[in-house]
């Protein structure tokens, strides 16, 4: 029987994620997956997902059935062993017997007929080798342990142990374990919340409104990409969290706004939303691909949305001077692991110093644009304090015309009379809170 084509896009997608090349978001929406049915679809994206976020699970496991060490397999190799090893030991509705046979025929299909037996004798030995019990030797309370059980790096789960504790941060490495729920909100000022719930509900989608927020819905069922609303720009796929982000800049119509590192445009078409429709907002990056993607998402409902490509640490390529400056910054995106799990394996301890160095520049670009009295927002979906807080107080540290004012949202739901959401004035949603991106931000004000 031929490889399923779930099975060999899930391959393919998967050894171009390890050369480092893009995020599996975004390769899951281009060909063929997108021209797949609902079944192909579904099962791509499990395998894809699922294996990156168990990624040194399995090679943990994997080495103790494989003689040779893991890093000597032909890379094919290795991962027609984790996408079997992924089905075998975590998808019960996978049979055995299939993931095994169509592991051997995807190793052969790529090149490596000579490894089709070792990959049935391992496959086989996964699924008799007792996986749960060894999970279960593994020792808990240690940052290793952890890093194996829940799959993670084992520097980041140090980390966020010596920071959070042990119960934490077990909590929150078995929650990035979890898919993320699908938010959304009206992208337009005349959809109001009942019609767009009537409108996905006629269409077969079953969604309900998030806990935490008003105006933010979480989908339920069904793929919202293919909604009606969706294609006509008129509703926006968002994490809850991000959602905030804009209205910390309290829009007006009358302002004039720049969106610095506004990548595929989520937050800076909120700008335009919350600002009546009627705000001027600019959206800049350095990534023309992303833009393109932005203006074909957003262009239809906001035609004055403006794209600038240029680099938000250089000189901006603008002449005016804004009311309100949104930094959401390139960040290491920790908050993000559920969606983005490959983020896992490929980043390092280092990379914190080096993109708070970075994070800081853009403030300190986008601060000479603020008007007097103006607003600035810094934002990322990072847990890291070195790009959050400490980047905050070396700016304001080094900018004494900017003054910090408490991040403050009226439409978050307060906690027992309180705002859990603020702490020490920064606005701090973690994943555990927002069940989808944790976010951090900060609001500025410049002086009149
Ligand atoms: C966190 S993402 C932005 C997400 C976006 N604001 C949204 O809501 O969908 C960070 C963005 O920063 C951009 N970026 C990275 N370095 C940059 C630079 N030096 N100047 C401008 N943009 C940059 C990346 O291309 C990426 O799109």
């Amino acid at each position: 029987m031929a490889v399923s084509p779930a099975r060999m896009a899930a391959f393919r997608i998967l050894l171009k994620i390890e050369q480092g090349s893009g995020f599996a978001v975004e390769r899951l929406h281009d060909d063929p997956v997108s021209r797949f049915n609902q079944a192909d679809r579904r099962l791509a994206t499990e395998l894809v997902y699922g294996v990156l976020r168990q990624k040194s699970c399995l090679d943990w496991y994997l080495a103790s059935l494989v003689e040779r060490p893991l890093e000597r397999l032909d890379r094919e190799v290795r991962m027609v062993l984790r996408l079997g090893a992924y089905q075998v030991l975590f998808l019960s509705r996978v049979p055995v017997r299939a993931a095994v046979h169509q592991s051997v025929e995807l190793v052969k299909e790529s090149g490596k007929r000579s490894a089709a037996g070792l990959v049935n004798a391992v496959l086989r030995k996964a699924d008799e080798a007792g996986f749960e019990q060894a999970c279960g030797q593994l020792p808990l309370d240690s940052s290793r342990g952890l890093s194996l059980r829940y799959s993670h790096p084992e520097w980041l789960v140090s980390r966020w142990m010596d920071r959070w504790g042990w119960k934490h941060a077990t909590v929150v490495l078995q929650e990035n374990n979890c898919p993320p729920k699908v938010h959304f909100r009206s992208n337009s000022p005349r959809l109001g919340q009942e019609e767009m719930v009537a409108t996905l509900e006629a269409e077969g989608y079953s969604v309900y409104p998030y806990h935490l927020r008003r105006g933010a819905w979480v989908v339920d069922e069904g793929d919202l990409t293919k909604s009606s609303l969706y294609r006509s720009g008129q509703l926006a796929i968002q994490g809850a969290g991000s959602q905030v982000i804009a209205r910390l800049l309290e829009l007006k119509p009358s302002d004039v706004c720049l969106d610095v590192c506004s990548g595929t445009g989520g937050k800076a078409s909120h700008m335009v939303q919350l600002g009546k429709g009627q705000a001027s907002v600019i959206g800049l990056d350095s990534n023309f691909a992303r833009l393109r993607i932005a203006r074909e998402r957003h262009g239809k409902q906001w035609p004055g949305l403006r794209w600038v490509v240029a680099d938000g640490t250089r000189p901006l390529p603008l002449s005016v001077r804004f009311d309100k400056i949104l930094v959401d910054a390139v960040c290491s995106g920790t908050g993000t692991l559920r969606r983005n799990p490959e983020i896992r394996w490929r980043l390092q301890a280092e990379d914190l110093t080096r993109l708070a160095v970075l994070q800081l520049s853009l403030l300190d670009n986008a601060a000479e644009r603020v008007k007097p009295g103006g607003i600035l927002v810094y934002a990322t979906c990072s847990l890291e304090p070195e790009e959050n807080e400490q980047v905050v107080e070396r700016f304001l540290s080094s900018h004494p015309g900017f003054r910090f004012k408490t991040a403050y949202d009226e439409g978050l739901k307060p906690c027992q009379g309180l705002n859990p959401h603020c702490q020490d004035g920064f606005l701090w949603l973690p994943p555990l809170v927002t069940q989808s991106d944790g976010v951090f931000a900060a609001v500025m004000q410049a002086a009149e």
